[in-house]
């Protein structure tokens, strides 16, 4: 079963390689720089794979069950749920581990190996441990390494790091060597999207996930910067409402989308699209606090008059407060090259939203932490509206922070540009 799941990941990592070499040279002129990028690209995937015969040959691999999709609560019954956290009595399934690991980093697509939560650059920092003190039902204890590609958990040590059940571990070497200074950023923001996700499919299965420490990952023996203790509680949840979709087929169905149709926003759409952004942020402030705000420039929404503004969330729901006239082209500039691209997509979207952060710290984890839960939640409902959305990082700070007259401590973190997919 293992060996079969693993030929199947091997033949599709040979056909990405073949389809790659194919498509992508033919499309980017023979360039032999390009040439050599997808050649290193490709044969670390196929390095990975090879490594993963030494887990399954010293039966160290453990194959990850599937799992079927919860009901359809996604948004309003997540966001809107009441919950309460108590202590964890029983064990937690392997099926439930399966579908928490998933809803963190597991591929949406085999293909392109696009995985549920966004990434800078498509470089994934983030690795992810399961650290068995006895919670996880059918699981040996000792600390395991998840395998998104395979969806399996490598056993990477006898014994669990204690007091934690999930450990995030962040490389910034990885994103280092593409974005330089903005590296550590990126990397602690997608930490932020990746606890949402956890969040929000941790609810469908009735735990609550709890960061407890943050420590430095040499002094528990793992590979990367900084590591995120997640420890389970047991949960309490009444969810009154419904929503369109299950938990799973919403993160099954985000994705980063740059080019959008020439068509307005509906007033319907726009006001129920700001309706759940208030929701994630009033679930964000239950569960991690406050410290994130939001300014939207609106291009072609019908019966909005079109200009910057201000969402104040406050009185339980958002008010638009206007700034000023329409500041697309300003904002696109502000991304204008940076990090090697031009992203006039920002350009094409019928209302941007800006994400800013506001915090005594600057430039630290929680405020990335915030502003990746929030922005995964704007992305999320996004897709459940049916629009297309990308979280813009690439932008020069100095230029943003004077365009939206911030204050000292207030970061600006992301464009998103918004609008119908085309
Ligand atoms: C911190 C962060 C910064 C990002 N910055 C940009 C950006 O500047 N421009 C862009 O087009 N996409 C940006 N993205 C989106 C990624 O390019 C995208 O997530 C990645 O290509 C994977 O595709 P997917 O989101 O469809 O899974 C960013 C994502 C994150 C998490």
């Amino acid at each position: 079963m293992v060996l079969e799941k693993y030929i199947r990941i091997e033949s599709n990592v040979i056909y990405i390689w073949w389809a790659l070499e194919d498509r992508l040279v033919k499309l980017l002129g023979m360039r032999i720089g390009r040439r050599i990028f997808i050649g290193i690209v490709s044969s670390a995937l196929i390095t990975s794979i090879i490594d993963l015969r030494d887990y399954i040959h010293e039966n160290r691999l453990i194959d990850l069950p599937g799992f079927s999709q919860g009901p359809n609560v996604y948004p309003e019954g997540i966001y809107t749920s009441q919950f309460h956290k108590k202590m964890l009595f029983s064990k937690i399934s392997l099926d439930t581990l399966s579908k928490l690991l998933w809803a963190m980093q597991g591929i949406t697509n085999p293909v392109l190996l696009f995985r549920t939560a966004p990434s800078a650059g498509g470089l994934y920092p983030v690795d992810l441990y399961v650290s068995n003190n006895g919670l996880f039902e059918g699981l040996k204890e000792g600390l395991y390494k998840y395998d998104p590609l395979s969806h399996s958990l490598l056993l990477v040590g006898d014994t669990a790091y204690p007091s934690s059940d999930l450990i995030m571990d962040v490389d910034y070497s990885r994103t280092a060597a593409k974005y330089g200074r903005k590296a550590k950023r990126y990397a602690d923001i997608e930490v932020g999207h990746i606890y949402h996700n956890l969040f929000i499919e941790s609810l469908v299965s009735r735990v609550y996930p709890q960061i407890t420490s943050i420590v430095d990952s040499s002094d528990i023996g793992l590979h990367g910067d900084t590591s995120i203790l997640v420890s389970f509680l047991g949960l309490e949840v009444s969810m009154d409402r419904l929503g369109k979709y299950s938990v799973e087929e919403i993160l099954y169905r985000r994705r980063s989308r740059r080019v959008y149709a020439d068509r307005d926003i509906d007033r319907e759409t726009f006001e129920t699209f700001l309706d759940y952004i208030y929701l994630v942020h009033a679930f964000m402030e239950r569960v991690l606090g406050n410290g994130v705000e939001v300014y939207l420039n609106a291009v072609e929404i019908r019966g909005i008059q079109g200009g910057f503004y201000k969402v104040a969330f406050q009185g339980g729901g958002w008010q638009l407060r206007y700034i000023g006239p329409s500041v697309s082209r300003e904002l696109y500039e502000t991304c204008f090259p940076v990090d090697g691209f031009h992203q006039s997509y920002v350009l094409g979207g019928k209302l941007q939203l800006v994400v800013v952060a506001r915090s005594g710290l600057e430039d630290s984890l929680t405020e990335h932490l915030l502003t990746g839960f929030f922005s995964q939640g704007i992305v999320l409902v996004a897709t459940a509206l049916g629009l297309a959305s990308v979280t813009v990082g690439g932008f020069d700070n100095e230029r943003l922070h004077e365009l939206l007259g911030l204050k000292y401590g207030y970061d600006p973190k992301f464009i998103i540009p918004v609008g119908w997919p085309r």
